[in-house]
């Protein structure tokens, strides 16, 4: 990333950072989302000012905002997920960040948001990561989680786009998304509701996706399971994603399968990066729909050998059994299968430095 930042950032001192050794005890098993550094990036967007405008790296701290402002009526939010992973050299290291920078703006897009520069989106971790890089868990599988987002912040209750907007990225040190780490999880297929329809938000990675996903999901974690998976709008039929993780399915005959983009779900770039890594591999994969019903007769003749998720908190979770109102079928041994391990080791392996990077995706 070449391009020196349109803004300069600036440094709001620490009043009272955190002494070293409450940070170590509070990142020695951080889990995910519940333990943050102690700074933060905020830059505000004014339409009336020419655009983005004082970019600032600070003390974590709460955000005041006007009741008034259009986000807490309307909702105009959108957010990304990375990670930063420490290197044995001790660098920090990104993986493909800009592509969540490129999400990011599709997302800005789709709500109707200002697109924030690549390079400022960029910059921002940087300064941050140079406050917060001694935040980094110890613990093996451990990354500092950044959550870049931007919400609306003008004061102003018609129906339209806003005119003022804030960016802020905080961070996160964590562990592993799932309690059972890498373990296989069990999945409930959601037939009372949908995650998206043609032509909504479903592409874009915008809260009110994932408000939409909770009452489903607490009717999973009712059910037993870990996750919902969602079926699209229309049909009924085919299956779309997890609502925070993409899903591919691994046949006996070496071909992988993996729902398109076609509008409905998240572009997952883990799920790109899984793509080029099961191709370079020599597989056969191939992104078609694929139902329900197939899943369940392809994984009860044997036909179907694994299933995994992935996301950035996610990495590449095995999917054991899945469980509906109609419907309970195992995949595999319902542990994790060879594929899913394999490539499980490869992405985190070129994500920490420890194995080749085969696309320059590691910054
Ligand atoms: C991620 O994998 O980064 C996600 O955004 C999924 C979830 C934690 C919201």
């Amino acid at each position: 990333m070449a391009d020196a930042p349109a803004l300069d950032f600036q440094a709001i001192p620490h009043p009272a950072p955190v002494p070293g050794e409450t940070r170590r005890q509070a990142i020695a098993d951080p889990g995910f989302g519940t333990v943050f550094t102690d700074h933060m990036v905020v830059l505000d967007y004014d339409e009336a000012k020419g655009g983005w405008h004082s970019a600032r790296l600070g003390p974590r701290e709460a955000i005041a905002l006007d009741p008034a402002a259009a986000v807490l009526h309307y909702a105009q939010e959108i957010f990304e997920g990375l990670k930063a992973y420490r290197h044995d050299d001790g660098s920090l290291a990104l993986f493909r960040p800009e592509q969540n920078a490129r999400r990011f703006n599709a997302s800005a897009r789709r709500m109707a948001m200002p697109e924030l520069p690549e390079e400022l989106f960029i910059e921002s971790i940087r300064q941050l990561m140079a406050v917060d890089r001694d935040w980094m868990p110890d613990a093996e599988g451990g990354s500092l989680y950044l959550r870049p987002f931007m919400f609306a912040s003008e004061a102003f209750l018609g129906v339209r786009p806003a005119k003022q907007y804030k960016f802020v990225l905080i961070c996160s040190p964590v562990g592993a998304y799932f309690k059972g780490g890498a373990k296989a999880v069990k999945i409930w297929v959601s037939s009372d509701y949908v995650r998206a329809a043609p032509g909504g938000t479903g592409a874009a990675k915008t809260g009110g996706n994932y408000a939409a996903s909770l009452v489903p999901q607490a009717q999973g974690i009712a059910n037993g399971c870990d996750q919902v998976v969602f079926l699209d709008a229309v049909e009924k039929k085919w299956i779309e994603e997890l609502g925070g993780m993409n899903l591919f399915f691994v046949m006996d005959d070496g071909s992988v399968v993996t729902p398109p983009l076609t509008g409905t779900i998240l572009p997952g770039i883990t799920r790109d990066s899984l793509i080029h890594l099961l191709r370079e591999e020599g597989l056969d994969v191939r992104e078609e729909p694929y139902s329900i019903d197939q899943w369940e007769s392809d994984a009860t003749s044997g036909r179907l050998v694994e299933t995994l998720a992935c996301g950035t908190a996610a990495v590449v979770t095995p999917v054991g059994r899945v469980v509906g109102e109609d419907r309970d079928f195992t995949i595999g041994s319902g542990s994790a299968g060879q594929i899913t391990t394999k490539l499980r080791e490869r992405l985190v392996g070129i994500q920490r430095g420890t194995v080749a990077d085969p696309a320059d995706w590691v910054m």
